[in-house]
């Protein structure tokens, strides 16, 4: 079932949401089910269940390996990639200090793009539909898209992690920018 999606402005995208208790229970699996439909329907590369007014932290997402850069080298790209992956209870550690600059968009603040610093390189952790435990490491668009769905749960969306607001701009605008991928 497609998922109706809240909007900025939302009371739901800015609480923090509560953990999962039973990552198994049917009404869970079936939310899962829903929110895959939902991120995939709305052409998105993720989406948390607080955007779906469901205050409860999972996340669903993909890194394509078209997302990643093209210069990259095989060995190079792991790191940069994910399948469509479920994510229950995650936790993220930054890895050192490096930050990237990259665009983001999001399906609760539709038609906007933004340009957002984040850590450049980390490991996420957290519970996979089964229970089965997910540790990943990760860069790129795929570091981006973990660290954007997480902070849903935190109640934050991505302008609120911009420092030049200049960079909040409309889709229809990117050609403006040197850097827009
Ligand atoms: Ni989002």
């Amino acid at each position: 079932m497609i998922l109706k999606i809240a909007r900025m402005g939302h009371p739901v995208l800015n609480q923090i949401a509560a953990p999962v208790p039973n990552p198994q229970a049917p009404e869970i699996q079936r939310l899962i089910n829903d929110m895959i439909e939902t991120m995939i329907d709305a052409n998105g590369a993720g989406l948390a269940a607080p955007q779906v007014h469901v205050p409860l932290r999972l996340v669903v997402f993909q890194a394509p390996g078209e997302r990643a850069d093209p210069g990259l080298a095989e060995d190079e790209r792991f790191d940069h990639t994910a399948p469509l992956t479920v994510l229950i209870n995650p936790e993220i550690t930054a890895l050192d200090g490096e930050t990237e600059g990259g665009w983001e968009g999001c399906l609760s603040v539709p038609g906007l793009r933004g340009w957002v610093e984040r850590p450049a390189h980390i490991r996420y952790r957290g519970l996979a539909p089964d229970g089965q435990l997910i540790e990943r490491t990760a860069r790129g668009f795929h570091a981006r898209v973990v660290q954007h769905e997480v902070d849903h749960l935190d109640g934050r969306l991505y302008p609120g992690r911009m420092d030049d607001l200049s960079k909040l701009i409309f889709e229809s605008e990117i050609r403006h920018f040197a850097t827009a991928g």
